[in-house]
Order: C-alpha cells, then sequence, then structure tokens
C-alpha cells in the first residue's frame, strides 16, 4: 500500500517558482494500475521522482507499507532505490553492451540477490514478460523496442519492489505494442503484488489502468 499526503515540490528558477508538485495527496493499493494523466509540464515526471527518491519532496510524506521514507538514512534510501522501487522508462535505459539476461541479473545483483540464484530469477522474469527464450542472450541494440521493453520490465520487477513507477512507457512503441506492454504491466502488478503507476498521454493507454488520475499544474486529482 502507497500513501502520499500533501507532497510539494517547487523548483527556484532564473525565471521564477515552478510549483511542480502541489499538494498532492492519494493512495494505491498493491497489484493495483493507476495510470497519471497531464499535459506536457504538469508535473508528472516529478512526481515519480519524488515517489522514487530520486529527488526529495519540500513538504509531505511518502509511506509504503506502514514506513515512512523520510525516516531512512542514506544507506536506507540506497537499499530502498535497489529493492523496493523499480523504474520503467519511455527509451527503456537497458544497458547496451550486456545481453537481455544480464541487464536484469545486473538489477538483482544491485538488490543484493543471492548470487546463486540470479541466473533463475532472471530466466523466470524474462518469461514472465514473454520473451522468446532464445532472444534472452541478445544484446537491446538485436531486439525490437516492444521486446526491449518487455526485458525492462523483467528488470522492473526482478528484485520485487512494492512499487514500479512507468515514465510513458509506451511513449516509443507503436499502438498494439503499447497495448501489449500496458496488460504486461497489469498481470506483472497482479502476479507480483507491486502497484504500478503509469505516466502516460494516451487517453486509450490510460483507460486500461485500474484507476486514473490527472494531474494539472502540479494539483492531483481522482477522475471518476
Ligand atoms: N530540475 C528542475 N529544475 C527546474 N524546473 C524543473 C525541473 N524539473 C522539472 N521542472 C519544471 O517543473 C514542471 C514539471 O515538470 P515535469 O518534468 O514534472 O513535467 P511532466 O508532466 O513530466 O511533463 P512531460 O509530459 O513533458 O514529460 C515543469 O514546468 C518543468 O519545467
Ligand atoms: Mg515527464
Amino acid at each position: 500500500m502507497l500513501k502520499v499526503e500533501n507532497l510539494d515540490k517547487t523548483f527556484h528558477t532564473g525565471a521564477g517558482d515552478v510549483h511542480a508538485v502541489q499538494n498532492v495527496t492519494f493512495n494505491a493499493n498493491d497489484g493495483e494500475v493507476v495510470a497519471i494523466i497531464g499535459a506536457s509540464g504538469s508535473g508528472k515526471s516529478t512526481l515519480l521522482s519524488l515517489l522514487g527518491l530520486l529527488d526529495a519532496p519540500d513538504r509531505g510524506s511518502i509511506e509504503i507499507d506502514g514506513n515512512q521514507l523520510a525516516n531512512l538514512d542514506a544507506a536506507g534510501r540506497t537499499k530502498y532505490r535497489s529493492t523496493q522501487v523499480g523504474f520503467v522508462f519511455q527509451q527503456f535505459n537497458l544497458i547496451p553492451n550486456l545481453s537481455a539476461k544480464e541487464n536484469v541479473k545486473l538489477a538483482l545483483e544491485f538488490a543484493h540477490w543471492p548470487k546463486e540464484d540470479r541466473e533463475a530469477r532472471a530466466e523466470a522474469m524474462l518469461e514472465m514478460v514473454g520473451l522468446d527464450a532464445g532472444k534472452a542472450d541478445r544484446r537491446p541494440a538485436k531486439l525490437s523496442g516492444g521486446e526491449q521493453q518487455r526485458v525492462a520490465i523483467a528488470r522492473a520487477f526482478a528484485a520485487q519492489p512494492q512499487l514500479i513507477l512507468a515514465d510513458e512507457p509506451t511513449g516509443s512503441l507503436d499502438k498494439s505494442t503499447g497495448q501489449k506492454i500496458i496488460s504486461l504491466l497489469r498481470e506483472a502488478a497482479s502476479q507480483q503484488k507491486a502497484t504500478v503507476l503509469v505516466v502516460t498521454h494516451d487517453e486509450k493507454i490510460s483507460q486500461q489502468a485500474d484507476r486514473r488520475l490527472e494531474i494539472e499544474d502540479g494539483v492531483l486529482k481522482e477522475i471518476a
């Protein structure tokens, strides 16, 4: 369970203050896929970076399974980023000189999974996302965009995080591949009991989510 309360983030720029995230409050359950929609510059990526502890809020709290993230020390924050949260990006962000399987295994290494379990776990994750077994040893450049995103999803879920943050995961894919990636995120969320927050510009994609939240100038509201 993710509980976000009164989250605020303002950027102070030469051109003035930008209230990127304003008093944002919402909850999301385990296994739930929540779409976040909103215009360019509305604060979607900023919100995800606060939830992923890539940036610090000015005010407000983030609680995951009863634990306040603000209470973590530096080591706890590093552990959170490598074990409790998974990221999926528009441009896949796989490591180009590693194979699909090695990309997943590296995430497990960062999460301090026992060495002897990593190979089997990586293979199971690639199977979960539907990558052909024969492609597990290929480097990203030898995979299609949809296949690369499947690998990125396998990597994000590998260490069994509670929270997956996906920023425009279908933005570089054609429509039908995008739809497949969203159904995959839904299946993985319910199978792994993780909360998935997915930022999208695409109305059709957002309709596949369990719930929709809209952000406008940093202010979040639930769409009925
Ligand atoms: N590091 C930063 N310093 C200053 N301003 C920033 C910074 N990051 C984001 N902003 C500003 O905060 C606002 C929200 O940006 P954000 O990237 O969260 O928008 P977004 O909804 O993800 O947009 P897009 O759909 O284009 O990705 C924008 O006005 C942006 O210019
Ligand atoms: Mg963005």
